[in-house]
């Protein structure tokens, strides 16, 4: 079945590099009051990624969206997330391919279709059919409204919606693009939310924080959320990313996973 390549495919590369890191990194206390959140200006970048997004509004990436690299991406995402760099060294080595620069990369270059961005997304519109960017509400009302008379969601409801958010797409987008690659990475998306707004042993996070993220791509302090003091590490994500495969009742739309490579649109 599909869960088995997906381990031998992702999973290896997860799993290496968990093995490779058995210490978690150490974090440095934050002066949370220095970084207010702000909008972004009309020349400043964003990304398809409520969690960057976040992190540039707070100041903890450039506010501009500008001359990222591999380390002060995974710096702040460790530094305000507690997520260890393991868990996002794919992540930024694809953002790189994103860009025209061999060596940095911007919040606006990630959006590029079927590099990391995906179709199917829980915020954003299809790349085909609309605005794969931006935050939308109807969109994210599926998430927003999942496990009903529960304060939380969770490995469960994180599923659920995915298979909703996909069969939205499957229904309105002939250009779908959903094979193992995609619902690897859709399910980690979630395993994030999940654990950096909540427990990334249980998965279970508060549901007003996961909407404050989304919605206004902001760090919900005073609401109470504070850092995980768990390490989110590779084991945690992978065990999340995995319930939340087997809850969302995966099927692919077939073809196989595509990666584009450059700006320009090569890929294979
Ligand atoms: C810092 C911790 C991070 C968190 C908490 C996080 C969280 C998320 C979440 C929840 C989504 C899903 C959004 C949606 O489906 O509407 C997402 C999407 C995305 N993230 Fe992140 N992310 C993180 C780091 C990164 C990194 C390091 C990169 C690349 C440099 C990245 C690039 C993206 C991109 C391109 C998408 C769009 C995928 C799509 O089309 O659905 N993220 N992220
Ligand atoms: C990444 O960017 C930071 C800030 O611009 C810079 O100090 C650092 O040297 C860069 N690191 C690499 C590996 O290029
Ligand atoms: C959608 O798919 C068609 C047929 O493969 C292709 O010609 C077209 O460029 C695609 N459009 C987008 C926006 O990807
Ligand atoms: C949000 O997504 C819906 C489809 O679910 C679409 O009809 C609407 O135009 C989108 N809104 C914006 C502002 O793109
Ligand atoms: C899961 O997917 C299969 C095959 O697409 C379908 O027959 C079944 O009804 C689905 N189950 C749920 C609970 O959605």
């Amino acid at each position: 079945m599909f869960s088995k390549s997906l381990l031998s495919f992702f999973g290896t590369i997860a799993l290496l590099s968990s093995v490779a890191n058995t210490a978690p990194s150490p974090v440095a206390d934050v002066d949370w009051d220095a970084h207010q959140w702000m909008a972004p200006g009309p020349d400043d970048f964003r990304s398809p990624c409520p969690g960057l997004n976040a992190l540039a509004n707070h100041g903890f990436l450039p506010r501009d969206g500008r001359g990222l690299n591999a380390s002060v991406v995974l710096d702040a995402a460790l530094t305000v997330y507690n997520v260890q760099p393991e868990v996002l060294s794919l992540a930024v080595k694809l953002a790189l391919l994103t860009s025209n620069d061999p060596s940095t990369f911007t919040l606006d270059d990630i959006k590029l279709h079927n590099t990391i961005e995906s179709d199917a997304s829980l915020s954003r519109e299809d790349f085909a059919i609309g605005d794969n960017v931006h935050f939308n509400e109807t969109i994210f009302s599926t998430l927003a409204n999942s496990n009903p008379g529960f304060g939380f969601y969770d490995t469960t409801s994180a599923g659920q919606v995915q298979q909703i958010r996909l069969a939205d797409s499957e229904a309105r987008n002939p250009n779908i693009t959903n094979t193992q690659k995609e619902i690897f990475f859709r399910s980690g998306a979630s395993a994030l939310y999940l654990g950096v707004m909540g427990d990334p042993e249980t998965g279970k996070a508060p549901k007003e924080f996961v909407q404050v993220l989304f919605r206004e791509e902001r760090l919900p302090i005073a609401e109470g959320w504070h850092r995980s003091e768990t390490p989110i590490n590779s084991a945690n994500q992978l065990s999340l990313t995995q319930l939340i495969i087997a809850a969302s009742n995966w099927t692919s739309s077939g073809g196989c996973p595509v990666f584009t490579l450059t700006p320009s649109g090569l890929h294979f």
